[in-house]
């Protein structure tokens, strides 16, 4: 068996590098070599002293440190370090899923969080997003493994507080395995740490990363999260495919990290502005329905009016504008575009209103 093709990938590999507005982007737009370090702290003489052996497979304990303090109670023995969310997902599934396995997350989707599943034989429960976002949805699905992405991808929709306490206390006492994909918790609304539903005692397990919230992704560095046993199994899974994650990715991870709290702020702003933006203008963007603005992380979902199919539209606006948004149909959702909030906000605005402008483009 192999999955499908990865939709979005298609199109990002065309347009991210060229777009001159880049809203199909999941992540931040990217900073520089030179002002990722200087994010950290990290000088060019502290990388040429780094020994380039092969880092240690689970990843170096420093960097696993840095990283269980991002979890109440979750030691370094329970994290494994992995290139990227990617794999720590590819690994967490390749042991959880079997043949006819129920999994049931919130759609629509990520990809490789039903693509995997489905390829090593799960039957995939899809709740709609409408009412995902309330606890007693999920009081009422019967699965065997319940994938739980929050902040949500497409959507930007969260729970609120007290639906979130009464879904862990459901999950707790269905005492299923429940699957946290955390990939954009560094960015909830207001600020701070988004909420975390891990806990590896009550198979609470969690994948995360950094990358795409700090506007890293080349580092390539993840994370999963599981008991000691189950990372043990993890570990060993991943010696056959990526081994280790490369000495120089694991320290520069390990010093945004312990900085975090100083250029974290200043991103968050940064995406809240165009957040913003986006919410004032919307309404006179040609053919839009309707919008909700995202609760976390990089992007959200907007609705287009009856009839109008996503790829056509997404198309026509690169073509007269230069500004890149994905399509619904890459997500097997037709009549919606997922936008991105990650890009510089003067370009940001430049592109909403060349976008603005377009009043003919269907
Ligand atoms: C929800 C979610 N999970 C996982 C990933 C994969 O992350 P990575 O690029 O770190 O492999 C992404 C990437 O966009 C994502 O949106």
């Amino acid at each position: 068996m192999e999955p499908r093709e990865f939709f979005i990938e298609d199109r990002l590999e065309r347009f991210r590098l060229e777009a001159f507005c880049n809203l199909g982007e999941s992540g931040l737009s990217h900073f520089t070599m030179e002002e990722m370090l200087l994010l950290c702290d990290l000088h060019w003489k502290d990388l040429s002293q780094i020994p380039m052996n092969d880092a240690p497979n689970q990843g170096s304990f420093a960097l696993r440190s840095a990283i269980a303090e991002l979890y109440p109670g979750v030691t370094e023995e329970e994290v494994l370090v992995t290139t990227g969310t990617g794999e720590a997902l590819y690994l967490a599934f390749q042991l959880l899923v079997r043949p006819n396995s129920k999994l049931a997350l919130v759609w629509p989707a990520f990809q490789a969080l039903y693509e995997i599943p489905q390829m090593l034989g799960a039957k995939i429960i899809k709740v709609p997003s409408e009412n995902a976002f309330l606890a007693s949805t999920w009081q009422l699905v019967d699965a065997d493994l319940y994938v739980i992405n929050h902040p949500h991808n497409p959507t930007g929709q969260t729970f609120p507080s007290l639906q979130w306490e009464q879904l862990l206390e459901q999950f707790r006492q269905k005492k299923k395995t429940v699957l946290f994909d955390e990939h954009y918790r560094f960015l909830p609304k207001g600020g701070g740490m988004g909420k975390t539903g891990v806990d590896p005692g009550n198979q609470f397990y969690g994948t995360g990363s950094f990358t795409k919230c700090f506007g890293v992704t080349g580092l390539r560095v993840g994370w999963l999260i599981a008991e000691k046993k189950f990372i043990k199994r993890a570990r060993s899974f991943k010696d056959y495919l990526t081994h280790t994650v490369n000495p120089i990715s694991e320290r520069i991870a390990l010093g945004l990290l312990q900085k975090k709290d100083r250029f974290l702020p200043v991103i968050q702003k940064r995406v809240q502005n165009n957040i913003d933006h986006f919410t004032s203008v919307w309404r006179d963007l040609p053919n839009i329905l309707s919008f909700t603005p995202p609760e976390g992380g990089l992007v959200g979902w907007v609705k287009l009016q009856t009839g109008i199919l996503s790829e056509t539209y997404a198309d026509k606006l690169y073509l007269r504008t230069g500004v890149f948004v994905l399509p619904g149909s890459n997500f097997e959702m037709e009549g919606f575009l997922r936008i991105g909030f990650g890009e510089k906000e003067d370009v940001f605005r430049e592109g909403l209103s060349r976008w603005k402008e377009c009043t003919d483009l269907i």
